[in-house]
């Protein structure tokens, strides 16, 4: 026997019972997203790869080695996405969505980052990206913080731990970041590997290291808040008047700097202590000056994405309180040959009234039938035997709650299923 095919390293499956956590999260998120005027955008996998080195920024992590960069059979340069603000942005334009008006949308699929896999850290995972783009007042972005609390309380999610900050604008970015490079230049022998590559590349992401030998230096570096100009400031403490008269707990986090280059002014993430080492759960702030960087008219905007499989990690955490609408709620099993035709008619009308119902297709004895109704995780067994079929009735099996056997008639069988699920 050849060896068998595994997968991609840090590319996972989502097998069935998997799934129903996340359909859970995706059909609550929908409806979030709804209740906020946010719509639906779908967007190919694979963007030119200058368009990610254009906006993520070409000193990225990101960009400079987790990107899948391949050339297609024309010689183009061709990157699968890691991450969908670009491209979400590219369609804005590209399709005159932004220009003059006001667009809030929200995509979702896999992103691709060539990272180190370990626990909630993979090469292949899954975003809900959420975009509003026209809005140049704090008001939108404490609505997106709405919007993911909103998610949170829906999904029963306790214990996320909001941290804001504030990058200011370029400008202001640059004086600050002169200053800082200063200051850890006046400390090179205190820092790692990475923070001495960083040093000049990109200085804001020493600040980012989680090596504790760091701690020190990052402690005494200049904070980034006291060189903010006035209309980041303002823009800065009108996000937390919101967040207080909405009742939304925050950390102000001067550290806060995040992994890609187009973020200005306000910026967010969401963190749980519940999942190691990879916490952020959601992430995002205001990226002002992407449109205008990638061609449209100077656009604001601002936008968030959450982590699909650390959000469903973290689900998991609290068990049982996801139940699989995949799974069937009656299993129909056939006594008898003679009377499959009837059963057919039958599960097709209990599907009619709206039951999730697996028939017994193929043979099997009553023993090996009743086993695969319980492997199926549904509800109720219902058998279906020439004495049933004469009688138009069926017997019912509780196979979670070890009642009686009953007797069902048919015609009443929809209705008295649906009262014992309920
Ligand atoms: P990001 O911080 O790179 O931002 O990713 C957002 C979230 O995606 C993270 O907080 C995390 O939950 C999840 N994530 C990122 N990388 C991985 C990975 N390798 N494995 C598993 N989960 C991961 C962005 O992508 C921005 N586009 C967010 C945004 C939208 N900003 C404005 N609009």
């Amino acid at each position: 026997m050849s060896k068998s095919i595994q997968a991609v390293r840090g590319m996972n499956d989502l097998l069935p019972d998997v799934v129903a956590r996340w359909q859970r999260i995706e059909a609550a998120a929908r409806t979030a997203l709804a209740a906020y005027g946010y719509r639906e955008i779908r967007l190919p996998l694979v963007e030119k790869t200058e368009l990610f080195a254009r906006s993520i920024g070409s000193l990225t992590d990101i960009v400079e080695k987790e990107m899948y960069t391949f050339e297609d059979r024309n010689g183009e340069s061709l990157t699968l996405r890691p991450e969908g603000t670009a491209g979400c942005v590219r369609a804005g334009i590209e399709n005159g969505l932004l220009h003059n008006q006001v667009q809030r949308l929200w995509y979702t699929g896999p992103m691709f980052r060539h990272e180190r896999p370990q626990k909630g850290r993979y090469r292949q995972f899954h975003q809900i990206g959420v975009e509003a783009f026209g809005i140049d007042t704090p008001d939108v972005d404490a609505e997106l913080i709405l919007l993911c609390a909103r998610l949170w309380r829906e999904l029963g999610l306790n214990g996320l731990t909001l941290e804001i900050n504030t990058l200011g604008t370029p400008e202001a970015r640059a004086v600050y970041r002169t200053e800082l490079v200063r200051y850890l230049e006046s400390r090179q022998a205190e820092l790692d590997e990475d923070s001495q590559r960083r040093l000049h590349k990109n200085p804001l992401r020493v600040l980012d290291s989680k090596n504790p030998a760091m701690q020190g230096v990052i402690a005494g570096a200049p904070a980034l808040m006291d060189y903010l100009d006035d209309t980041s400031r303002q823009h800065f403490d009108a996000l937390r008047g919101y967040l207080d008269a909405a009742g939304i707990p925050y950390k102000v986090n001067p550290r806060l700097v995040r992994g890609l280059d187009y973020y200005t002014r306000a910026v967010f993430e969401w963190t749980t202590d519940r999942l190691g080492a990879q916490s952020a759960v959601c992430a995002g702030g205001r990226y002002d000056g992407l449109v205008g960087l990638l061609g449209g008219q100077p656009t604001p905007a601002v936008g968030f994405a959450v982590g699909l499989e650390r959000l469903a990690e973290l689900l998991a955490l609290d068990a049982g309180n996801t139940t699989d609408t995949q799974a069937a709620q009656a299993y129909l099993a056939v006594l008898d040959e003679s009377v499959r035709p009837q059963a057919l008619r039958l599960a097709e009308t209990l599907r009619d009234q709206g039951l999730r119902v697996e028939f017994n297709c193929g043979s099997g004895g009553l023993k090996a039938q009743l086993k695969r109704a319980d492997r199926s995780g549904a509800r109720f067994a219902l058998l279906l035997g020439p004495d049933e079929a004469a009688r138009a009735s069926v017997s019912v099996k509780d196979l979670r709650h070890g009642a009686e056997q009953a007797t069902v008639s048919q015609a009443a069988l929809g209705d008295y299923l649906k009262q014992r699920l309920a």
